[in-house]
Order: C-alpha cells, then structure tokens, then sequence
C-alpha cells in the first residue's frame, strides 16, 4: 500500500522540533516561521505542554461523552478566563472544518434558514457545508453544493449587508483576518454593521477563528477589533499546539442548548482537554497575547524595509509580505538552502508567517536575516539562469 497522493512536499523528513526550531533525520536545524500552517502556538515540545501530555498518557488517553469528564470543564473555565470571553458555551470537536460544519448546522437548526453569506477568498475547511461556504470551487464536489451560498468582497460591507436584509440566510460566516485567502482584514465598523444587520434578521454571525484565533493576531481572537458578540466562534489549530482538537464557542443568548442536537466521539476527550489546558497555561504565563501583537509590530517594522516587499497584510504574529513576483520558488528555496520554513496563500505573491506566539527578538533577527540573504541568492540564481 502507498499513500493517497494529494500533497506537494518538500524533500525534507522532520523528526524533531524544540521552541521555534524543527530538525530534520540528518540533524539540520529550521527556523520554523509556518507553525506546521499556523498551529505551533506555544513552540515545538513546550516543557509544560510535554509534561501535562506524559502525565495524562499515563493515567487516561480516551473515554466517551457518555460519562462524566471534568477536564471538559476545566478547559471552558480556562478559556473564558485567559479569553476573557463571557456568555458563550464550550462544544469540542477535532479540527476547524468540523468547527465550522457544526457552526453552520447549528445556525440552520436555530433559524431553519439555508442560504450563506460568505465573503470572497474565504476558507472554512474541507467538509460539505465548510467547503461550500469556502470561495474556492476547485475543492467543491457535486455533492458538496447542497445549499446556496452567497459570496462577497471583504471590503463590500454594502453588499454583505443587502444580503443579509433579504431575510433567507441561515448564516453570515467570516474570517476577520483571512489566511489562505491572502491575509486581508476587514474593518472593525464592517463588523459592526453585519453584525447589527444579522442580528435584526434572525442571522447568525459566524466568526471563523480557527487560524486568527487563540492570539496568533495580537488580541485572543482576530474579530476583537470590534465591539461586538458573534453568535458562533469556531476556533482549531493553535488550540492544542499540533494535538488534533477543535471548538465551537456557542452564545448562550442566541442558542439554548439541546440533547443530541450535536455529537462527537473523538471530540473533548480526555488527552485533548489536557493538550487544551496546557496551550492556555502557557500563553496566560508567558503573557504571549502581548508577545504576539508586540513582537508582531516589531516584525512588521523590519519586514517593511525589505526593498523587495510591497506591502504588508495582518495583524500580530499573522504577517503577509506581498512580493511584486511569486514566491513560490522563494519559498521552496528558503527552506533548502536557508533553513527557514514560511507559509504561502492563495495570492501568489505573498509569504504568510505565522510563527509560534513566544518567539523572542532573537528569533525576529533571525528570521530577517535568513530572508534577507535568501531574497538576494534567490535574485541572484534566477538572474544567473535567465
Ligand atoms: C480559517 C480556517 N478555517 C477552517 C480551516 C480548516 O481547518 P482544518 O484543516 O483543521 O479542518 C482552516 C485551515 O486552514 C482555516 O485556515
């Protein structure tokens, strides 16, 4: 048997990671500036991380839903407190798009309504309901388009706002700041106004902050820009730093909870709520939501100086660095020939970093120069070749 053949990958095995570092079999050293796509949020094999995983291993990996499981309580007390989020009820699932399948099928069970409003170059997964709500036909089946969906510009809060006044969405579902799609963010008064608009027409408001979320954007979650209070947050990949967990964060006045309305056999178990528990300790002692949006603006200020960056996109440690030529080639030659691993997005021009939240200033040195260096013999290769 061989593997499904799906992904394009480098040619490099990791077999290690340690804080901002990954390692390969022949022991070379990475700066890992991608987080395995945005999921590193505490840095590889954190000590903490790694003690509180060994000692719930050795007591309980798993257990259902049918019985009573007191981690799944601590870990909603703990997110509310380190969030400072309040109202809102804990559902755990496994991974963002299940989050986001589960947002969805909640709103339409609230409201019996169908149709979704979803915004151009957006990304919710890879489920039925999230992989139509996504603005990306290539990865859509027949079987997916199951329901309407309604897409529109991030920057067109008129048209997000007409369609919501039509009165037939189950759903508004956005992300504040968008990650694949190329790392554009929309505006604090457009959140206002969806937000006021869904809420006079029995829509609900989805925050998708499965990659902005758990302070990888400077606050814990990206939509805080704004004062508002989003009837469904969907939340995944720096929630267990690399252990497999997901959730949906429900508001209690928008929702009443009902019995097997939603179900889960891998979600909250007992590993997962303890690989939860300890990404919130950390990020809460090492104060990293501050980090994040701190070291981030430092980052970004370097960053800009680079003569061969024309603009840049998002918040905190959420960067895009727009080139005026694709990166994709850059990237593949950072990794191989400077030891730096960075994310891409559906624009080809940009670099998206999406760093673990403590990377210290000499991390942020570091990464500058290895892209610096790398830009000029990357320039200087396609110059000698051309
Ligand atoms: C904003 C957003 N939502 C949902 C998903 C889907 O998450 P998963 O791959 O865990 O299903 C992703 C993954 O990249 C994402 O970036």
């Amino acid at each position: 048997m061989k593997m499904f053949d799906v992904y394009s990958v480098y040619d490099v095995e990791l077999v290690k990671g340690q804080g901002a570092y990954v390692f390969d079999k022949a022991g070379n050293k990475y700066l890992d500036f991608y987080g395995g796509h945005a999921v590193i949020s505490i840095g590889h094999t954190h000590p903490h991380y790694v003690s509180r995983l060994t000692g719930q291993i050795e007591k309980l990996v798993f257990y259902s839903n049918s019985v009573v499981n007191t981690l799944q309580d601590q870990l909603a007390e703990k997110l509310a407190k380190v969030s400072g989020i309040e109202g809102y009820d804990l559902f755990l699932v496994n991974s963002g798009a299940e989050a986001n399948e589960n947002a969805l099928k909640l709103a339409s069970f609230g409201n019996g309504k169908s149709k979704i409003i979803a915004l151009k170059n957006g990304f919710h997964g890879r489920t039925s309901a999230a992989v139509n709500a996504t603005d990306n036909k290539k990865i859509q089946a027949a079987l997916n388009k199951g329901f309407e969906v309604e897409y529109h510009a991030i920057d067109d809060v008129d048209s997000i706002v007409a369609s919501i006044q039509k009165n037939d969405a189950c759903a508004v579902i956005l992300e504040a700041i968008q990650g694949i799609g190329g790392m554009d963010c929309i505006t604090a008064e457009a959140l206002a106004k969806i937000s006021a608009t869904c809420k006079e027409h029995n829509t609900a408001l989805i925050l998708d902050e499965v990659q902005a979320g758990y302070g990888r954007s400077g606050s814990f979650f990206a939509y805080e820009i704004a004062d508002i209070k989003p009837d469904i947050i969907s939340m995944a990949k720096g929630m267990g730093n690399g252990f497999p967990i997901g959730g949906l964060l429900i508001n209690t006045e928008s929702y009443k909870a009902k019995k097997s309305m939603l179900g889960t056999t891998f979600g909250g178990n007992h590993l997962a709520c303890v690989a939860g528990l300890a990404v919130l300790e950390v990020i809460e002692k090492e104060n990293l939501i501050h980090n994040s949006k701190h070291l981030g603006e430092q980052l970004a200020n370097s960053i800009k100086d680079i003569p061969e960056v024309k603009q840049l996109k998002g918040r905190g440690l959420m960067i895009g660095a727009e080139f005026d030529f694709p990166i994709k080639e850059l990237r593949k030659h950072l990794v191989l020939n400077h030891s730096l691993f960075t994310g891409s997005s559906k624009n080809p021009n940009m670099l998206r970093l999406l760093p673990p939240l403590n990377i210290n200033p000499s991390h942020a040195d570091e990464f500058i120069e290895k892209l610096k260096a790398g830009i000029k013999s990357y320039t200087n290769k396609t110059m000698a070749t051309a």
